[in-house]
């Protein structure tokens, strides 16, 4: 066995199974899902017709590198999203397709962060976080740094609190803009900052933008790491890379795809490496995807079903707990008064509400837990249903 695996934790959705296992929801109210991310509004029709159209595909074997109109049509997106204006972006160097965001955040760091025996690397993430990026530091070898996002920092990483004697052996850096659970978005002169500390220091920093399509004002969307680094004339897109998906902005989570974008020299080892691991999009779903990121009709559509689900439960939980708006993304990341496991064991008992314990998401830091007394809730349900649960939540803290 690879002795690593031990270093594992057990996943967020587990610990949640194992809470809830000696539970009996109250049976009398329907059951509602807020604790998983997995987005519920309809795929784009579409899309759902290129599959249809492409079905052929499945006898051909998909290559690594993906279909040359697929790069194309994401070097489009990225260009006109981001205002590539001065550093192009090269289908051919820049970019390849992924099963999904998940699979490449992990396999990131077995290309540029595994253990060398020389001294131990660090890998240096949001805490809370996806969990994924830790489990890939731990099998890489590599130590993970965590670094607490609070109210206090707005939710963002503060990058000037990380010691030198960390920095000196970091490798790679993961953030997570628009940030999973609480939203926050990373603003310019915070990716300027990590940019230079990137360039001081020697490190790779991985971008995760999964939820940059999911925000409420049309006119200012999440700015990006390839944006900040096209206005800073950062050549080549030095260390940089950014990993997008489909799951989210277009509601496609089972299609299993997304792209990793940046750094040419990064993106080549990274193709050496992705060409052994063998995590290939199949040609139906990369013609599929074609169709998905030349659209952005299905994706406004999306976002005006957020907005309005955000309004509608925002009035009702307002009035009862510490929640607040966030800059994007489908979560809520609300405070509660109580052991945030105990309050999602007394929600699902009493309710039938499925949240997620603010605690699962994050490991203890510098002395505290920062998700400790918070809880996640993914606002991916019909308007209907997240009215429905917002007012069993408010009916529950009232009791
Ligand atoms: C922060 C974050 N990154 C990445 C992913 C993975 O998404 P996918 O593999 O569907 O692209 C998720 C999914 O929930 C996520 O929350």
């Amino acid at each position: 066995m690879n002795p690593r695996l031990a270093l594992l934790h057990d996943y967020p959705f587990q610990r949640l199974a194992r809470l809830f296992a000696d539970s009996e929801p109250n049976r009398d109210k329907s059951p509602i899902a807020w604790s998983i991310g997995e987005p519920k509004h309809a795929s784009p029709q579409i899309v759902r017709d290129a599959i249809r159209d492409n079905l052929d595909e499945l006898s051909t074997y998909p290559s690594t590198k993906g279909l040359a109109e697929l790069r194309r049509a994401i070097a489009n997106w990225l260009t006109q999203r981001f205002q590539l204006t001065a550093e192009t972006i090269d289908p051919e160097r820049h970019i390849l397709p992924v099963n999904g965001t998940r699979e490449a955040l992990f396999s990131i760091a077995q290309t540029v962060a595994a253990d060398d025996s020389s001294k131990q690397p660090v890998v240096i993430m949001p805490n809370p976080f996806y969990q994924i990026y830790e489990g890939a530091a731990l099998l890489a070898g590599a130590e993970p740094y965590y670094l607490n996002t609070t109210a206090d920092t707005g939710y963002r990483m503060d990058f000037s609190d990380i010691p030198e004697d960390i920095l000196k052996r970091t490798r790679l850096v993961y953030v997570c803009s628009p940030g999973n659970p609480a939203g926050a978005i990373m603003g310019h002169e915070q990716y300027h900052q990590l940019l230079e500390l990137a360039e001081k220091y020697d490190f790779v920093i991985a971008s995760d933008e999964c939820y940059s399509e999911i925000y409420f004002n049309e006119d200012k969307p999440p700015v990006g790491l390839l944006q900040v680094a096209n206005d800073l004339g950062i050549k080549e897109y030095q260390r940089c890379l950014v990993f997008h998906s489909l799951s989210k902005r277009s509601n496609l989570p089972g299609l299993r795809s997304g792209f990793v974008a940046g750094d040419g020299e990064l993106m080549k080892a990274y193709m050496q490496y992705r060409t052994y691991h063998g995590a290939t999009l199949s040609n139906m779903a990369q013609r599929a995807s074609i169709v998905a990121w030349e659209d952005e009709d299905h994706v406004r559509e999306n976002r005006e079903l957020y907005r309005k689900k955000f309004d509608a439960v925002l009035e009702i939980l307002s009035q009862v707990m510490q929640v607040n708006k966030p800059d994007a993304a489908f979560y809520l990341w609300a405070h509660v008064n109580i052991n945030d496991k105990e309050f999602a064991r007394g929600l699902y008992e009493n309710e039938n509400v499925a949240v997620l314990p603010g605690s699962y998401l994050s490991r203890e830091s510098g002395g505290i837990n920062p998700g400790t007394g918070h809880v996640r809730m993914a606002l991916v349900a019909p308007l209907d249903e997240c009215v429905d649960a917002a007012k069993r939540i408010r009916d529950f803290i009232e009791r």
